[in-house]
This record gives C-alpha cells, structure tokens and sequence, in this order.
C-alpha cells in the first residue's frame, strides 16, 4: 500500500475551506485531519504551508483531434491531457463525434481508440450527435449504459453537425426517457449562413466579421428554442459554451420557473472580447470559435451569472487550431477559419485570477471549476472533491506565485496562447491522478497512458 501525505495546506472544496493533513492510500483520500493531530506515516510527504490543496479540476467540455473545417484540432490525446495537467486540471470529458451516415457506436469506438492508452489523466466521452435518425435514437440507451449519459447536439453548422428542430425534439424525448443529458450547441445556423454570405458579397472578409454574422440575438432565439423544445420533450438540458448575456438571459429566466435548465461558459467569454477578433491583420483568426467572443459588456453579465448560479460550470472548450497552416485556411474568408480555441491549461489558472479579481470567491471556484462539472456529468463525489474514498486528485496550487501565459511557455500542441502576455497570480504547484504524481515542481513525472476511462452515471442534478 502506498500512502502519501500533504500537511499543512488550506483544503478548499465546493463545500468548505479548512486547514487539514490529507491521507492518500492507493490513489484515494484515505482521511482529512486538523494540521498535526495526527502521526500518520507516509512514504510521501509534500509540505503544503501556505498553499491551496485543490480537488484536480474537471474540465468537460475538450476537443482533442476534432475534424473541423477540412483539419484536426491540433491537441492529441497525449499532448491535450498533459497540458490539462500542467494547468491542474485531472479529468477531461471530450466529446465523440458521430460521422453523418455512421452509427454512435463507430464515432465512439474510434474516440475510444484515439484515447485508450495515450491520456495522462482520466477521461470520459459525451456523445455529438450529427445524424439523428430512428437508428442512433435506439443505440442511445446503449451507450448509456457505458458511461456516455450526455448528448450533444447542434443549432449551428448546417451540413456539418447540425439537427434541425424535429431531430432536436426526438433526441430530446429519448433522452427524457433514458435519464441522458442533452447539451445544446444554441445558435441558430440557418440565420447566421444567410448573414455569412451577405457579408461576404459585400467583402467582409475579415476574422471580426465572424463575430458580427453570429449574431447575440441569434444565440439568445436558439438557446430559447432549445428551451422549449427541452419542455415539449420532457428532458433536461445543458446549453454549452454560453456567451451572450441575452442567451443567459433566457437561461435565467428558465431556471426562475424551476426548469431543469443549466449553462455552462468559458473562460474565452470571460476574458476576452470582440476586441481580440478586430486585431490587425489576420491576428483575430486566433479568436474565432463559435459562439463568437462578445463585445466586453457581455462579460459583467457572465460573472454575475457564475455568482448567482445561472450558470454552473466554467469548461474551455479546448478545440486548438495553429495560426499558422490552420487558422490561415480563412485567409480572405472568415467563414473559412476553423472555430475553436486553446485552453485546457489555463482554465484553472484564469478562474484563480478571478477569485484574485474580486469575481468569484475561492470556494466558487472549486466549484465551477471542479465539483459542478462532476455533478453535472455523474463523476461526484469521485471526481470534483477531496472527501475520504474520492480519486486522490488533488493539485497544489500557489496562490501567491505569478505566471505569463504564453505559447513559449505553455504546454498545449499550438503555436500560440489566446492569452499571450497576461500575467496571473497563482500556479499549479504539484498535481496528482488517482494518488500518482504527474506534475511536481514544474517537472512532468506523469505517464502516458496512466488516465483511465471514466464510465459516468447521470446527472446528479436531477
Ligand atoms: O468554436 C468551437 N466552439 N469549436 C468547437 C466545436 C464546438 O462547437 O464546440
Ligand atoms: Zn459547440
Ligand atoms: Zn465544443
């Protein structure tokens, strides 16, 4: 049995924050106990005085080697979970992808095979569903029963992944029926593929365009059609990358009838703006996801809506693209850039400098951070906490060091940070996965392959 011991730390939970020894036995929290109350032996001490001890983050929203735009996210498996853990986070929940004409079986073994043996930390799937028909209907309650409880589905991207809205009801019914959680991709595709192509014959060309054509209203008429579509069917939902403050609006109101309604956003919404998108030059390709970044005074409304609940979780989206040789596929046509960003590293590092900024408190935090996403996606008490029999997931965190995030430092497989520059206060000390060190003192001690699948249960939510 090994056993390992962190004294000294402020342990911070969704719950509470208490100065504790933790005891790990075979990579989970054996027991808390008040600093120096008791002679535990360890073969491992790590001396965590005036540091955080953190549950590891869990980020479920990541795209490692997605097909988007005629390319591949550029993280793998291998690099996208390494650099999760450098930046302290210790479970990924990506998403499979489900080709039009295949079955969700044939997406999910190939995401499968793409995983399996190459992740630094745990991992789960969720499930897009780009071809819903009576066949992929009936293979859902299947794939529940193998830990992928959450579908997602699309409003946006005609012809790629998107459902219209009779296919949007009918997943939505069987996922009522099962237990599953849809997740909505809330943006209304067909309005915006007008918009596009008006720009465009007007040429406007450019990577601020991208965000003038997906339009905040057209987010705010989708995520209220998904809405009450999510009614009709009896189901709940999970609306994704949420950016727009009329969108988290309808989500709000929602909520206010007891809807079982809930919204995610991420860190791009809440750092960056339209500002970024208008760089010169090609500069702003390296913002373009969808939704689009907001102008800044969408971004008052995001942290309110973190403070009081409207929205639960805080993923990234890590969907990285390289500037140079992907991005550069729109040049002279925005519509051609592939959408997505990197971020699987800093997420928990930004939400610290939030906690730093006056935004969020310490405890909220963890919880956006950590402990709602494995509620949200059946991986509680698990994953997302330090209680005794959790994962020993645990990161150290410093929250007195200062870091600049920068493609020259970072450890995400992109040529450049969506974040080059800023300083944050705060950075990850020491990782742990299931008890084993990954990150130590700036030093990589993980081990390809150590990160397991995770078979989810159902929303805890609910
Ligand atoms: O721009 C984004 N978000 N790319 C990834 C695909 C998605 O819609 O989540
Ligand atoms: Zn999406
Ligand atoms: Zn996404």
């Amino acid at each position: 049995m090994t056993r390992t011991l962190i004294t000294g730390g402020l342990v911070v939970t969704a719950a509470e924050e208490t100065r504790a020894d933790v005891l790990i036995e075979d990579g989970r929290i054996a027991a808390l106990a008040l600093p120096g109350s008791q002679q535990w032996t360890a073969d491992r001490v790590f001396h965590a005085d005036g540091k955080y001890v953190i549950p590891g983050g869990v980020d479920a929203h990541t795209h490692m080697e997605l097909p988007f735009g005629g390319t591949h996210a550029s993280d793998t498996f291998e690099t996208g979970t390494r650099a999760a853990a450098w930046g302290g986070t210790t479970t990924v929940v990506d998403f499979a992808v489900q080709s039009r004409g295949d079955s969700l079986r044939a997406g999910l073994d190939a995401w499968h095979a793409k995983a399996e043996g190459n992740c630094a930390v745990d991992y789960a799937f969720h499930m897009i569903v780009s071809d819903v028909n009576d066949a992929t209907l009936r293979e859902m309650p299947g794939l529940l029963a193998e830990g992928i409880s959450s579908f997602k589905l699309f409003m946006a991207y005609p012809g790629v992944f998107y459902s219209d809205d009779g296919q949007i009801l009918r997943a939505m019914q069987q996922a009522g029926d099962t237990g599953a959680l849809i997740m909505m991709h809330a943006e209304n595709g067909p309005a915006i593929d007008v918009l596009v192509e008006q720009a465009l014959a007007r040429g406007e060309t450019d990577p601020r365009y991208h965000g003038e054509v997906r339009r905040a209203l057209l987010e705010a008429e989708a995520t209220h059609r998904a809405v009450q579509l999510s009614r009709v069917a009896g189901s709940p939902l999970y609306v994704v990358h949420v950016s727009a403050r009329e969108a988290l609006a309808e989500l709000a109101a929602a909520r206010d009838q007891g809807l079982p309604v809930f919204g995610e956003t991420c860190p791009q919404y809440l750092f960056l703006s339209t500002d970024n998108l208008a760089e010169p030059g090609f500069e702003g390709a390296k913002y373009v996801c969808s939704t689009p970044l907001r102008p800044k005074d969408h971004q008052a409304a995001l942290w309110r809506g973190l403070r009081t609940d409207d929205l639960q979780v805080v993923s990234t989206d890590h969907c990285p693209f390289c500037f140079k040789g992907q991005k550069e596929l729109g040049l002279g046509d925005f519509s051609k850039i592939p959408n997505g960003l990197p971020g699987v590293e800093n997420r928990m590092d930004l939400l610290h400098q939030a906690v730093v900024d006056g935004h969020l408190t310490r405890r909220r935090w963890i919880e956006i951070a950590c402990a709602a996403p494995a509620r949200m996606f059946g991986l509680y008490p698990r994953k997302g906490t330090l209680a005794p029999g959790s994962d020993a997931d645990v990161v150290i965190y410093d929250p007195h060091a200062t870091q600049v995030l920068s493609a020259a430092t970072h450890h995400m497989n992109v040529d450049y940070s969506a974040y080059e520059g800023r300083t944050v206060t705060g950075r990850v000390e020491t990782v742990l996965s299931r008890g084993e060190v990954v990150i130590d003192r700036g030093e990589y001690l993980g081990r390809t392959g150590h990160g397991a699948f995770l078979r989810r249960s159902t929303c805890q939510y609910l």
